[in-house]
């Protein structure tokens, strides 16, 4: 689904990510962790098509297609998503709404007509089930005033109705209380499938507590230098990352 090879970026004249390789199928799990700093969040924003970086070696490619020259619009129509796409506040304009305008968004650029309301209500109502989302959450203001956990709710949410092929969940390191924490993990556990994969970024293997990777990679300095199953988060939660700096070097 997802082959990243020999990727190289760059923002200003720094270089961020040296050469990262990885492939995702569809159907699995994969995280990657490592130290602050190492290029994480770069690596998801570059996926997504942030132009901010510029690419200077490599590419990445969905289901064999060269996103290079995608805008972020055209690789979230194609089925990427990265978390933290709309952390604005938009006063008046409901979760529901919001929701409403992304769905139908993605049918025009696929060429599909707009959902009928009705089917639309019956969606939000079996996703926001699923997710057991109360009723309330779904008619308040996109964002305003929202707890760190009903950040994540409203993402994990997005993500069930927008039923993406790669989800990227970029897990900052910071404001993830539990409850917050069990929220992406439910959400992920419930949403995962044969026919979609996901990559979750994470500074703590505490994440991985309640979600369970079927391979964990680390990324250290823009590259990733080791990858594992999931016993090597349990590992390098109790030596942390320095364990692989010396490994590397020696
Ligand atoms: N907009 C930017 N301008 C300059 N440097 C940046 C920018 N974004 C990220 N960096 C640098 O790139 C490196 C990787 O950052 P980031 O991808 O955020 O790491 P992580 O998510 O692993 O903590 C850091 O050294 C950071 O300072
Ligand atoms: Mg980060």
């Amino acid at each position: 689904m997802l082959s990243i090879k020999n990727l190289h970026a760059t923002i200003g004249d720094k270089e961020i990510l040296k050469g990262i390789n990885l492939e995702v199928k569809a159907g699995e799990v994969h995280a990657i962790m490592g130290p602050n700093g190492a290029g994480k969040s770069t690596l998801a924003s570059i996926i997504a098509g942030n132009e901010n970086y510029e690419v200077t070696d490599g590419a990445i490619f969905l289901d064999g297609e060269d996103l290079s020259d995608l805008a972020p619009e055209e690789r979230a129509h194609k089925g990427v998503f990265l978390s933290f796409q709309y952390p604005v506040e938009i006063p008046g304009v409901s979760v529901t709404n919001f929701m409403r305008t992304a769905i139908n968004e993605t049918r025009k650029a696929q060429g599909l007509e707009e959902m009928p309301a009705n089917q639309m209500l019956k969606v939000i109502r079996e996703k926001s089930e699923l997710l057991e989302i109360d009723r309330k959450f779904l008619s308040r203001s996109l964002n305003e005033g929202f707890s760190g956990g009903e950040k994540k709710r409203n993402e994990i949410f997005q993500m069930a109705m927008l039923e993406p092929k790669l989800a990227i969940l970029d897990e900052t390191d910071s404001g993830l209380d539990i409850d917050a924490l069990r929220i992406v993990a439910n959400g992920v556990n419930k949403l995962k499938s044969d026919k979609n994969a996901v990559v979750v970024i994470t500074h703590y293997q505490r994440l991985l507590d309640y979600i369970v990777p079927d391979f964990v990679h680390v990324l250290l300095d823009g590259k990733i230098v080791k990858s594992g199953n999931a016993s090597l988060a349990l590992e390098l939660e109790e030596k942390g990352y320095d364990w692989i700096k010396q490994e590397q070097e020696a």
